[in-house]
C-alpha cells in the first residue's frame, strides 16, 4: 500500500504519474463528447464563473478511479461530485487534487485552450502533475526526481535573462471586481511596458506547463484554488523552472497567488510585481 512507504519512495511516483495521464486521458474524451453533442452551462455563485456537465462528468470519472484504486487516500476536487466540494477528503498523507476542466471559460465559448489537471501531493506537496489539453493533443506529465515531459518529450524552461527578450502570462480572477480584491491591472501595468508581451490565455495548469515548456518565460496569477496549480507547478519544477508565491515564499499552493518562472526572471518578476496582493 503506498500510505505505508515512508518517507516518501519516489521511485513510486512514476507508477502514479502514469494513472494519472490514464485517468486526463479517459476525462479529456469526455469532455470532447460533451463539447460535440453539447452541454447544460450554469453559474457558480458569480455570473462570469461557469460550471457544465461536462465538468462534472469528467471530475466523477477521475475521482472515481482514484477512489476505487485508491479508498485510503485523500481528493480535493474542484465541483465535489463525489467528494466534499473544494474539501481535502479523510486524513492521509497522499491527496489527489483534481481540476476536471481547467479553463471552463474557454470549453464553453468554443476555445481549445482547457485541460484536465490531476495532481497528487504527499504531505501537502505536490510530487506527480498531470495536466492534459484533448483538443490541442497535449499531455504534461511530471514526477518529483522524474523530469517533466509533453507527449513522452522531455520539457524545459527557457533560458531567457531579461525580462525585455520575456513572453509573459497572467489571468484574472472571478472575484475581481468584489470589494478588497486586488483585480491585477495594476501589477499588469507595471510589468508590460518592460516585457517582449503578455498573454491571457484561460487556463492557470496550462499557462504552468507553458511556462515548463519553454514558451512563457513566467506567469503570475492571484486567488487561485490548490487544483488550478498544482499539476503545472510540479511540470514547472521538474522543467527545471522555480514556483513561488508573490512573497517568494513557499505559500502558493493553498495561499492563493502563484508565480512560477525559468527561475533566471524570478527576482526582476518578483520585483516588478510588487509583493503580494493585500486583501
Ligand atoms: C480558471 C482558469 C483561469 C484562471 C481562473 C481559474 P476554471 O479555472 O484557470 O485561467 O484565470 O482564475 O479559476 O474555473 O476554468 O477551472
Ligand atoms: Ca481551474
Ligand atoms: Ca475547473
Amino acid at each position: 500500500m503506498i500510505a505505508s512507504l515512508l518517507p516518501l519512495d519516489r521511485a513510486r511516483l512514476p507508477a502514479l504519474r502514469d494513472f494519472a495521464v490514464e485517468l486526463a486521458h479517459a476525462a479529456g474524451a469526455v469532455l470532447q463528447q460533451h463539447s460535440r453533442q453539447g452541454f447544460a452551462t450554469e453559474a457558480k455563485g458569480r455570473r462570469r464563473e461557469l460550471v457544465t456537465a461536462a465538468d462534472r462528468a469528467a471530475e466523477q470519472v477521475i475521482v472515481g478511479g482514484i477512489l476505487q484504486r485508491f479508498p485510503e487516500h485523500g481528493v480535493l476536487a474542484e465541483e465535489g461530485v463525489l467528494t466534499a466540494q473544494g474539501k481535502i477528503t479523510g486524513d492521509s498523507e497522499w491527496t489527489w487534487i483534481v481540476d476536471p476542466l481547467d479553463g471552463t471559460t474557454n470549453f464553453v465559448h468554443g476555445l481549445p485552450f482547457y485541460s484536465v489537471a490531476i495532481a497528487l501531493a504527499y504531505r501537502r506537496v505536490p510530487v506527480v502533475g498531470v495536466v492534459h489539453a484533448p483538443v490541442l493533443g497535449h499531455t504534461y506529465a511530471a514526477a518529483t526526481g522524474h523530469g517533466a515531459t509533453r507527449n513522452g518529450a522531455p520539457l524545459h524552461v527557457s533560458a531567457t535573462g531579461e525580462l525585455a527578450d520575456a513572453l509573459l502570462a497572467t489571468g484574472f480572477a472571478y472575484n475581481r471586481n468584489e470589494p478588497g480584491r486586488d483585480d491585477n491591472t495594476a501589477r499588469l501595468q507595471r510589468v508590460l511596458p518592460h516585457c517582449r508581451d503578455l498573454r491571457r490565455f484561460g487556463s492557470a495548469e496550462l499557462d504552468l506547463c507553458l511556462v515548463g515548456a519553454g514558451a512563457f518565460d513566467a506567469y503570475w496569477e492571484l486567488y487561485l484554488a490548490p487544483y488550478d496549480v498544482a499539476a503545472g507547478a510540479v511540470v514547472v519544477q521538474e522543467a527545471g523552472g522555480r514556483v513561488t508565491d508573490l512573497a517568494g515564499g513557499d505559500d502558493w499552493l493553498f495561499g492563493g497567488q502563484v508565480l512560477a518562472s525559468n527561475g533566471k526572471l524570478h527576482d526582476v518578476m518578483l520585483q516588478q510585481l510588487g509583493g503580494p496582493p493585500a486583501g
